[in-house]
């Protein structure tokens, strides 16, 4: 190439609009985050690639990963007209509690890792907007410190192991702690985080100070199992859990149980038959299993056999129009995991509530144009299917 043609390539390059998308490495002010995207820019360049490869994984392939977020296009919104959209009702109630929005927080184990603030930052964000939250069993932070950062106790995520008196203790724990919402997860067998295992590898820090057990008894060393015998347990969620564990659980709580992780109408039939008391339908946001179905695409089945019971969904909800889609499809709430973990990455707990805000600012902004004025109206004549 001559000194001429390589500098009008260069020039051609400078001036490409492309180039200047590229330099665009995300806001750095809250203020200037306009989707929750930018926070999960932000997140990508500020914490540990371990971190940042903990979040972000998917299993396998990641088909389901790509799946969760690409079947939104599968529903189209229906937009109703000259309807009077001045005042809108975003309110939910669920098992007696009455929340300000739909948008729940995921549980999601070891909020450390992402910020100092932790499962408290979240927890406060959560008070400031009324927020429903669960605690994974994995957190960094026991629970009565997050009941006591949110106000109120918040939804206790079970991972009860493979030692039924570990799943006691924490049960009856969770319980004195003032929780009335146990979310069983029925979803965790055994994954391929290849993402995950990827980004540690170009991890060379000393990390024992916060992985104190390493290798799959990882949990043993997080504050919920503090003072337990932990002798018998190896793993997380027991191989042998089936629906006998619904029964058994039953029988040392009077918490509510939902359980996380339904994807199958057979499997909300069968919960129903238990006298189960909701759902959540996901797929761990494309953590588990690379089925390639998306979590959204599994909704109508479930709320048609779930009879009537709360049904939640997660896994890949970016955008008000996403939540508006489920709630369309018959979910009561949609929780996100990742994005208010991005937010938390990036700003502590005015990051989770500027998540939340911007969550909420776009579904009422769908809201509008669809003409619906409040979250109980919003049924399936607002979408169609592709
Ligand atoms: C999770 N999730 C999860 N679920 C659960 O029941 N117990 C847990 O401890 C965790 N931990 C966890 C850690 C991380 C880093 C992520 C990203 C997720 C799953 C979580 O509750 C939820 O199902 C998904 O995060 C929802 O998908 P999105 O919103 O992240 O796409």
């Amino acid at each position: 190439m001559t000194t001429i043609s390589r500098r009008r390539l260069l020039q051609f390059v400078a001036a490409s609009p492309l180039l200047a998308y590229a330099q665009v490495s995300g806001p750095s002010k809250l203020e200037e985050a306009l989707d929750v995207f930018d926070f999960e820019t932000i997140a990508k360049r500020t914490l540990p690639p371990a971190h940042f490869g903990y979040l972000a994984t998917g299993t396998d392939d990641e088909a389901t990963l790509r799946a969760n977020r690409e079947a939104f296009g599968h529903y189209q919104l229906r937009m109703r007209r000259l309807v009077n959209v001045t005042k809108l009702d975003l309110s939910v109630t669920l098992f007696g509690k009455t929340y300000d929005t739909p948008i729940a927080l995921a549980p999601v184990g070891s909020l450390r890792a992402f910020s100092p603030e932790a499962e408290g930052g979240a927890a406060r964000a959560a008070k400031v907007t009324r927020t429903l939250q669960m605690l994974s069993t994995t957190g960094s932070t026991a629970v009565e410190a997050v009941n006591e950062a949110r106000g109120e106790p918040v939804w206790y995520q079970l991972y009860p192991t493979d030692d039924w008196n570990v799943a006691r203790a924490l049960v009856s724990r969770a319980q004195k702690a003032g929780c009335t919402v146990l979310v069983l997860t029925v979803d965790n067998v055994g994954n391929n985080r290849l993402t995950q295992q990827r980004l540690t590898r170009q991890d060379d820090r000393q990390c024992v100070s916060c992985h104190a057990m390493p290798g799959p008894r990882y949990f043993t060393a997080r504050p919920m199992f503090a003072g337990l015998d932990l002798s018998r347990a190896t793993r997380l969620s027991p191989l042998d859990m089936d629906w006998s564990m619904i029964d058994r659980l039953r029988d040392i709580t009077t918490m509510k149980i939902v359980l996380k992780g339904i994807v199958t109408r057979e499997d909300a039939e069968m919960a129903k038959a238990r006298g189960v008391d909701g759902l959540v339908v996901s797929n761990h946001g494309g953590r588990s299993e690379d089925s390639g179905r998306a979590s959204i695409d599994c909704l109508r089945e479930v709320v048609q056999a779930a009879g009537g019971m709360p049904v939640l969904v997660d896994s890949g909800f970016r955008r008000g129009s996403d939540i508006f889609k489920a709630l369309a499809l018959g979910a009561t709430a949609v929780c996100i995991g990742r994005p208010y973990v991005w937010g938390l990455a990036a700003f502590g707990q005015g990051g989770v509530e500027q998540v939340l805000t911007i969550l909420r600012r776009e579904l009422e902004l769908v809201m509008r144009q669809a003409g619906t004025t409040s979250v109980s109206r919003i049924d399936e004549k607002y979408i169609v299917e592709r």
